[in-house]
């Protein structure tokens, strides 16, 4: 069992966003527990405050160290930081400064981990002390600056969970898709035939599997050479 646990100021963004598919059939079957944690419900003063101004100046307002040390340490059953996790506890904070999601994170992430707490930044960022005292990893979601950590943590759960051995169940497997073998995945095509002129490969109606297989594999290194040739290198 991998358990999730998000800690974010907007709990109830993923209200909707763990109750389809894979994701959806992974949890009923107890392979995978996501829980998302409001950070505030780990402040101390009356205002519930998680944020505020900058030291040294600037735009925005910063997370606040003391609710995220407090949450964390709870929610992992902890109370010395980092050095004090379970080999298996990973704690992440999203952020556009972390080492990117790749197929290998994501399986690094799936094959290793018990638990996987995912922390949201918003406004500016999180204080510092966070990334260089409590996490066990930085990870971003591409070169680009969101909102807030909340898509990260959606798309990070959803990639991993996928990676959960038996969650994509026994009609598909993740063996075949893209980045497993450090190719893009190979062109499908579906009923019919054909459709205003554009004709599905004949060799796909052909029945002939050894065709069809050498076929997929020619036409994924074509489409990567084109889309990605990075990963060729
Ligand atoms: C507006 S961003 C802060 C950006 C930060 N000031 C910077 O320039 O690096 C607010 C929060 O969104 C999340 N975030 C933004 N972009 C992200 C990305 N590419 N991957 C993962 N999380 C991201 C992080 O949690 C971040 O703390």
């Amino acid at each position: 069992m991998l358990k999730f646990d998000i800690i974010t100021i907007f709990p109830d963004f993923f209200r909707a966003a763990f109750e389809y598919g894979i994701i959806r059939r992974a949890r009923e079957a107890g392979l995978v527990e996501i829980a998302a944690h409001d950070l505030r419900a780990w402040t101390l003063d009356k205002h519930r405050q998680v944020d505020d101004r900058p030291f040294g100046g600037g735009d925005g307002m910063v997370l606040k160290p003391e609710p995220i040390f407090a949450a964390v340490e709870n929610l992992t059953g902890t109370s010395g930081g980092r050095s004090s996790f379970l080999e298996t506890t990973r704690v992440v904070l999203l952020s556009p400064q972390g080492r990117v999601l790749t197929h290998r994170v994501a399986q690094e992430l799936a094959s290793e981990a018990g638990q996987v707490v995912l922390i949201c930044g918003r406004y500016e960022g999180v204080d510092e002390r966070v990334a260089e005292h409590l996490v066990t990893d930085e990870i971003s979601i591409g070169d680009y600056v969101l909102s807030g950590g909340e898509p990260a943590a959606i798309v990070l759960i959803d990639a991993v969970v996928r990676l959960v051995p038996g969650a994509l169940g026994s009609e598909t497997s993740a063996v075949n898709e893209s980045f497993s073998d450090g190719t893009l995945d190979y062109p499908h095509y579906t009923r019919p035939p054909e459709f205003r002129g554009m004709r599905v490969p004949e060799v796909l109606l052909s029945g002939h599997h050894g065709e069809i297989e050498k076929w997929r594999r020619e036409r994924a290194l074509e489409k990567t050479q084109s889309n990605r040739p990075d990963l060729l290198k």
